[in-house]
């Protein structure tokens, strides 16, 4: 039987906690809405003390949210935990979630502790969170950076003190994805009652390994991965969600584990999240992004056209994308020009073909994408590379040469060539 791996989501908490991406109780509760049907185990839903609009988000999150867990963060305080117990007493299944910072940068810098008062304080802040909740999750914040038999030491402490899962966070997205697969290893192994626990993480993405910082985390036996959607979160963001899920699926064979993840939801759940925070994500984003079902070069074209599994390996299907594009660019080839000339209705002869092509790389040359009114434009011209007509136009966009420089080609037609076309036998 394959492992079940948990997906902790904190799109709503580490993700919202980023500039630019703050949201409202509305946004928080539809954003967790559709959280939940994407198939999330537990959605951290914010951090209660932190603000009261982020106590009544999750207090409203929790009273809807029927399947999965709902945590709210508190720092190992008791006024903190107090906080989170009361925005989550209603939910069906409340996690509190707290945290200390355990790395000696930390403790001395920004706690001005001793790590045996910080010991104390994580007995105290579980203890007393499990007095409260069923279930408590506590973090090692800054683990990575930890003196690893002192983290060993908190985490013993943490599951004795009634903690049932345990989360190793790469805080400042230092580890490379070696030594976090080491240390996740070396917990398992040194932490006498770690088998009590959950083992989880919380990798960010500072070097750009958050996503290779889980799935090392995966093979060494962690059993929950904290990431969020679009990646965002603190800093450069945390793992993506949409990647770590994608990369288990694709590449099932490495790592025989299963998710509740529903795959297909991936997308809207992606494009909901740019709505709502009207940030949107980078164009090569993997999974996600405009780009990531989108072929431009000929050789590529060519091969998506003949089978896409030359070029993809995943369909867009899988991840709710309706389907792959064939971009019509000057790297594009004769073969995708022709499909999509015939996509809109034209049956070119191989004269006209070499006719079609110089045109359209003429065009190619000087847009970034030549797209469908363009080739209804070469069309009216016979497509010839320089034709010209003098009779009566559609009032389509006219030759022009926009602020950024980049001319367009000029898509204005004739009526009648376009009806030529389209009304041949
Ligand atoms: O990055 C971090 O350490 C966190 C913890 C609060 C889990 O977000
Ligand atoms: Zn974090």
């Amino acid at each position: 039987m394959k492992k079940r791996i948990q997906i902790f989501d904190t799109t709503l908490r580490d993700g919202e906690q980023a500039p630019g991406f703050s949201m409202n109780l509305q946004e928080k509760v539809r954003l967790a809405r559709q959280l939940e049907l994407l198939g999330a185990d537990v959605i951290e839903a914010g951090f209660p003390i932190s603000s009261e609009g982020d106590f009544q988000a999750v207090r409203a999150i929790a009273k809807q949210t029927r399947k999965a867990t709902v945590a709210g963060l508190s720092r190992a305080k008791k006024g903190d935990i107090d906080r989170a117990w009361e925005a989550l007493q209603h939910a069906r299944h409340p996690r509190i979630h707290t945290f200390i910072a355990t790395s000696d940068i930390h403790m001395e810098h920004k706690l001005k502790k001793t790590r045996a008062e910080v010991l104390a304080d994580t007995r105290m802040a579980v203890e007393y969170a499990r007095s409260l909740c069923p279930e408590v999750e506590f973090s090692a914040e800054d683990a990575t950076r930890s003196d690893v038999d002192f983290l060993c030491q908190v985490v013993e402490t943490a599951i004795d003190a009634g903690a049932a899962v345990i989360n190793i966070p790469d805080t400042v997205g230092y580890s490379m994805p070696w030594e976090f697969g080491e240390l996740i290893r070396t917990l398992r192994e040194r932490v006498p009652n770690m088998h009590k626990a959950i083992l989880s993480v919380h990798c960010h993405n500072d070097l750009g390994v958050g996503t290779a910082n889980s799935l090392m985390a995966v093979r060494n036996g962690a059993q929950q991965i904290e990431c969020t959607m679009n990646g965002i979160g603190e800093r450069a963001g945390n793992a993506a969600l949409e990647e770590v899920i994608m990369a288990l699926h694709t590449r099932n064979a490495e790592f025989e584990v299963e998710t509740s993840i529903d795959t297909t939801q991936i997308y809207p759940t992606s494009r909901m999240l740019t709505e709502i925070t009207g940030m949107d994500v980078q164009v090569n984003k993997s999974i996600v992004g405009r780009n990531a079902f989108s072929h431009e070069a000929g050789i590529h074209q060519d091969g998506m056209l003949k089978n896409p599994q030359t070029y993809e390996i995943m369909t867009p299907a899988s991840v709710g994308v309706a389907s792959s594009s064939i971009v019509l660019g000057k790297h594009s080839g004769r073969r995708a020009l022709g499909a999509r000339l015939q996509r809109l209705g034209f049956e070119l002869s191989r004269e006209e073909m070499d006719d079609a092509y110089e045109a359209f790389i003429v065009i190619a040359d000087r847009k970034k994408e030549v797209v469908d009114e363009d080739l209804l434009g070469m069309a009216a011209n016979g497509f010839r590379k320089n034709g010209k007509h003098n009779t009566r136009r559609a009032s389509a966009p006219s030759t022009s040469t926009p602020s950024n420089g980049v001319s367009q080609m000029n898509t204005s037609f004739t009526q009648d060539s376009l009806y030529e076309y389209f009304n041949r036998p």
